[in-house]
């Protein structure tokens, strides 16, 4: 992603510069009130594969997950159990009525709906879907329904998948057909699901399905998946005039790596920005791609397609657990490579820094950057340190969590943010892709043996946020 001149440019500078910068943690404004609006809303997000189980039940194709191997995953688990969610789901929404949730986000599995991705509708997968529906509504529940969380039909992978110009055809017909089939009860949607996530987890390193590890795939399977968002958008509104249409991104900060030579760093980080939050954010926004990834995405583009991918949005939804860091790496072909956070810095089960100013950054970024949408933070949660172990009950480092991200929140609103609402990841501990089940970010609790579930201490804490919209301050 760099130049040859660049990067001696930028070695120059390095030497010139010499050793990185003493680390200084992101900081922001503590926020001056604690109350969030009246009409703010609150709730959770699960997707398809990570709750729903029932992978072969009434009809249900097979996904580009279904097949990928258990061996890759950490406990050597499958989800064809997962949190039962297509049998329980009336439990899933009395738990969510017992949170006094007002929203649920939740995927529709592409598969369940045209098992081959293309052509025949699987009735039995859309009556389910709307059995869930109906149930949130019953409890004034409002459904947020993501379109692709991950899950491709693997007939479409077979052709290509995301690699395959066709596929995003094929996604606006399916958006079409859930307008169709659910939109008079279904008013709110997210198109996608952190494709950056999709794209290099699955693509570049392999630890996703479908388990790829091939970088010339970064260009096309961006710019396939952000022209199927504009096509689908298009969709939907033709369908429908009463539609809320987001898409969900893992919007990061990117941040340099403290050891090494600083300018290189800097100009790793600002790569990386580039190709994973730049590369979806400006084209939607802006209608047009980060001048850094143009190389990548140029064999691909078509005329127009800059047009179809600018849409309208009602919302960005955003999802943020941790920053990144990166470091200049020679030997890698973008000479980018992640780095660990700096040392003593509080730490996630991934490793990641725990970082509310993050929060904060991206919805300032959000506002000076973008025009200031408005936003739903779509997902924020964190996982019990991850084992074996049964779940922790009283999980007070959640409740610290969620508190210290929601005072970012708040104060980022104060400084002019329109954010709207909040998703915690998320309701029952599920399956977590490569982690299996030894992560568990739920409110509540799944014993795999007996199928218990159980209420954590974080969720009456929630509850009682979610009724008063009053966050309330940490004790002691
Ligand atoms: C995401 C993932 C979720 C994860 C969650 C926790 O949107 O980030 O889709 O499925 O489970 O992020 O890692």
């Amino acid at each position: 992603m760099l130049t040859r001149r660049e990067l001696a440019v930028l070695a120059a500078a390095g030497a010139l510069a010499g050793c990185a910068p003493a680390y200084a943690p992101a900081t922001f404004p503590a926020p001056r009130s604690r109350q969030f609006p009246r009409d703010f809303i609150w709730g959770v997000a699960t997707s398809a594969f990570q709750t729903e189980g029932a992978l072969d039940a009434d009809g249900r194709g097979q996904s580009i997950w279904d097949v990928f191997p258990r061996n890759k995953i950490v406990d050597h688990s499958d989800a064809a159990v997962a949190v039962d969610s297509y049998h329980r789901y009336r439990e899933d929404v009395a738990l969510l009525q017992g949170l006094a949730a007002k929203a649920y986000r939740f995927s529709l599995a592409w598969p369940r709906i045209i098992p081959t991705g293309a052509g025949a509708i699987n009735q039995k997968g859309v009556d389910f879907y709307s059995r869930l529906v109906d149930a949130q509504l019953e409890k004034r529940i409002t459904p947020y329904a993501t379109l692709f969380h991950w899950d491709l039909p693997l007939a479409l992978q077979r052709h290509g998948g995301w690699a395959n110009r066709d596929t995003a055809q094929r996604f606006a017909e399916y958006a079409a057909l859930v307008a169709a089939r659910l939109g008079d009860r279904v008013k709110h949607f997210c198109i996608l699901n952190e494709p950056a996530v999709h794209v290099f987890a699955g693509h570049v390193l392999g630890i996703h399905a479908p388990g790829l590890t091939d970088a010339a795939l970064i260009g096309p399977v961006t710019h396939h998946l952000n022209l199927a968002q504009g096509l689908a958008i298009q969709a939907l509104r033709a369908a429908r005039s009463d539609f809320t249409i987001g898409t969900t991104l893992a919007i990061t900060p990117s941040r340099p790596a403290q050891d090494g030579v600083a300018p290189l760093n800097d100009a790793a980080a600002k790569g990386f920005d580039a190709i994973w939050n730049g590369v979806y954010l400006d084209p939607l926004l802006k209608g047009v791609y980060p001048a850094q990834t143009r190389g990548f995405i140029e064999p691909s583009l078509h005329a127009n397609d800059l047009n179809v991918i600018r849409q309208p949005v009602d919302f960005i939804g955003a999802n943020y657990y941790a920053p990144a860091y990166l470091r200049f790496d020679l030997m890698s072909k973008a000479h980018i490579a992640p780095a660990d956070p700096p040392p003593r810095t509080q730490r996630d089960a991934f490793n990641r820094e725990i970082d509310p100013a993050g929060m904060w950054q991206i919805l300032k970024r959000l506002r000076d950057e973008y025009g200031n949408p408005p936003v739903l933070i779509t997902e924020n949660g964190c996982s019990d340190p991850f084992s074996d172990d049964p779940a922790i009950q009283n999980d007070t480092f959640r409740i610290d969590y969620l508190r210290r991200h929601l005072e970012a929140v708040l104060s980022a609103m104060e400084a002019g943010s329109r954010v709207g609402g909040y998703f915690h990841w998320t309701l029952i501990d599920n399956w977590e892709w490569a982690e299996g089940y030894r992560s568990k970010f739920g409110f509540v609790s799944q014993d795999r043996a007996s199928s218990l579930r159980a209420t954590k201490a974080s969720y009456a804490w929630f509850k009682a946020l979610a009724m008063t919209g009053r966050l309330n301050a940490a004790a002691g």
